[in-house]
């Protein structure tokens, strides 16, 4: 039995709550350029466009409410006899809302906002503004808490000694096109793990795995998690 597990999950786990993926036909970076709105340049050059865009997104995972395959991962969590890591690449909170608690965002989190020129951060669900002022130093320089391209990943450290001593590691709703997440699976099979996917479409790296199964998470995780707890 796989006593210690990572879950990678990305935002293929929330479409099924309605918010958009980043690289499906009708995804986020199909109708908007990154370069654009991911990135400390971009804020730099145009901060109004960046809050806006990210007051959006905000607004829609207030709107959003976990879903089957969220509530799935929590179980596992509560329920199984080892260790379940959950690493998402995710920047809503549906993980959270669902019940999960072991979970690691390393792109950051959506409904927090951080100061640009401080680095103090806090909880945030109101639209970022240019007015906004960071409550600790004063500075007009809110941004949104999460990892834009070019910037570090939260918690490496963490995640990569938890692939290094895991059993089973398995991708979610992934397309496995953004590096370190999309190295993960390649790390975990190098100390030992099990692999597995569970994905609409293969992803990138669906060679790297020892299974793929295909379809929507709220169908597939469910189905993976019952077959670990009640198997
Ligand atoms: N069930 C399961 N998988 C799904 C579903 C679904 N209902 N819908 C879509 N998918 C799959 C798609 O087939 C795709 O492989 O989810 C994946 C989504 O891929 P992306 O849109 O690239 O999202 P993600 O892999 O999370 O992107 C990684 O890129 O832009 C950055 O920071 C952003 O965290 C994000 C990172």
């Amino acid at each position: 039995m796989a006593e210690r597990i990572v879950v990678l999950t990305g935002a293929g786990i929330s479409a099924e709550s309605g918010l958009a993926t980043f690289r499906d036909p009708d995804g986020v970076w199909a109708r908007h350029d990154p370069a654009e709105l991911a990135t400390p340049e971009a804020f730099a050059r145009n901060p109004g466009l960046v809050r806006a865009f990210y007051s959006a997104r905000r607004a829609a995972c207030l709107e959003a409410r976990p879903n089957a395959a969220h509530a799935a991962l929590a179980r596992l969590e509560a329920r199984w006899p080892g260790d379940v890591l959950l690493v998402t690449q995710n920047v809503d909170d549906l993980h959270e809302r669902a019940g999960s608690r072991r979970l690691i965002h390393m792109h950051g989190e959506l409904l927090r906002s951080r100061c640009a020129a401080c680095g103090h951060a806090w909880p945030d669900r109101g639209p970022l503004t240019d007015a906004q002022r960071c409550p600790a130093c004063g500075a007009a320089a809110v941004r949104p808490d999460v990892v834009w391209f070019g910037e570090i990943p939260r918690r490496m450290e963490e995640i990569e000694a938890a692939l290094q001593a895991c059993d089973l590691f398995v991708a979610i709703g992934t397309s496995a096109q953004v590096w370190p997440a999309a190295g993960f699976v390649a790390q975990a099979r190098a100390a030992g793990a099990r692999t597995l996917e569970l994905n609409l479409e293969p992803s990138a790296a669906a060679q790297m795995f020892d299974e793929l199964r295909q379809g929507p998470a709220t169908r597939l995780v469910p189905a993976w998690v019952a077959e670990l707890l009640d198997g």
